[in-house]
């Protein structure tokens, strides 16, 4: 695998390249961005991971600051999943002096992320997206189940800006226990560790709470009260369109639960689909 640091280099790079699969990142590779990796290893030619902890879709620069950076062992993750190129740009190379544009999708992109980390986060994630996207000029991008309102953020961008991208989604990876993998799981306590697993239990709530019939917002309240009695407080917890993350309210199409909650010093977030439910 060999490393590129500028767009120049990279479409050297790509010249002639057959199917190329992308999969962007901020690095701090875990067992998630793997999965998407070895997904475009098998559908694709030409596999390029990018790694660029991008900074204006923070909103909190305590967490900038606090994000894992090593790129010697994200290349040797990235490598041995089969990518053939790493982009590493810097981010100069990304905003050059002067950078004064910004990509803002309306609408999906406001609620729940969209609230609570401040519109930036998604204009971040939105204009560095296409960037990458431009700069690579791949066939298909691959992008993590787990971030749910970015998928639906990028879908709308995608179709919006009239990429030639086919978006292709992996499932969530999950512990053995079912905690959702993160980057930001290294930071959670041990003493935390155990507590994570509410947003799961909040989410099989909902879930159960669906097939037992109950309204979308009555399954809400049940799938509260399980993430509570594990001592978690969510800032959400939510059926939602999957394309649009406005509320759901019509079960007998296929909905998603979303839920995001500070677990001691650590936010995490994680979803659900909920399949369709049979009319009586
Ligand atoms: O999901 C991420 O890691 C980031 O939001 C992304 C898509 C690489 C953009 O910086």
């Amino acid at each position: 695998m060999r490393t590129v640091r500028t767009t120049v280099e990279l479409r050297e790079a790509l010249a002639g390249a057959g199917q190329v699969g992308f999969v962007p990142t901020m690095g701090a590779l875990h067992e998630g961005h793997l999965s998407l990796i070895r997904a475009a290893r098998q559908d694709c030619d030409v596999v390029v991971v990018s790694v660029f902890v991008n900074p204006t879709q923070f909103n909190d620069q305590g967490d900038l600051a606090a994000y894992p950076r090593d790129e010697d062992r994200d290349a040797a993750l990235a490598s041995g999943a089969g990518a053939d190129l790493l982009f590493a740009p810097s981010a100069d190379q990304i905003y050059p002096a002067g950078y004064a544009t910004t990509v803002r999708v309306a609408g999906v992109s406001e609620p729940f992320e969209g609230a609570h980390r401040g519109a930036v986060h998604f204009e971040g994630v939105a204009t560095v997206v296409a960037k990458l996207l431009i700069a690579v000029g791949p066939d298909v991008a691959y992008f993590g189940q787990k971030d749910a309102q970015q998928v639906a953020v990028v879908r709308r961008l995608v179709a919006d800006l009239g990429l030639h991208v086919e978006i292709a989604v992996c499932p969530i990876v999950r512990e053995p226990d079912g905690l959702a993998m993160s980057s930001r799981n290294i930071r959670l306590t041990t003493a935390d560790r155990p507590r994570a697993l509410a947003l799961k239990a909040g989410l099989d709530a909902v879930a159960h709470a669906v097939r037992s019939g109950a309204d979308p917002r009555d399954a809400e309240r049940r799938g509260t009260m399980d993430m509570h009695k594990l001592g978690v407080e969510p800032e959400y917890l939510a059926l939602v369109d999957p394309a649009t993350f406005a509320p759901a309210d019509d079960l007998t199409r296929p909905t998603l639960a979303i839920v995001a909650a500070p677990v001691g010093a650590v936010r995490l977030i994680d979803n659900l689909t909920i399949p369709a439910r049979e009319e009586a």
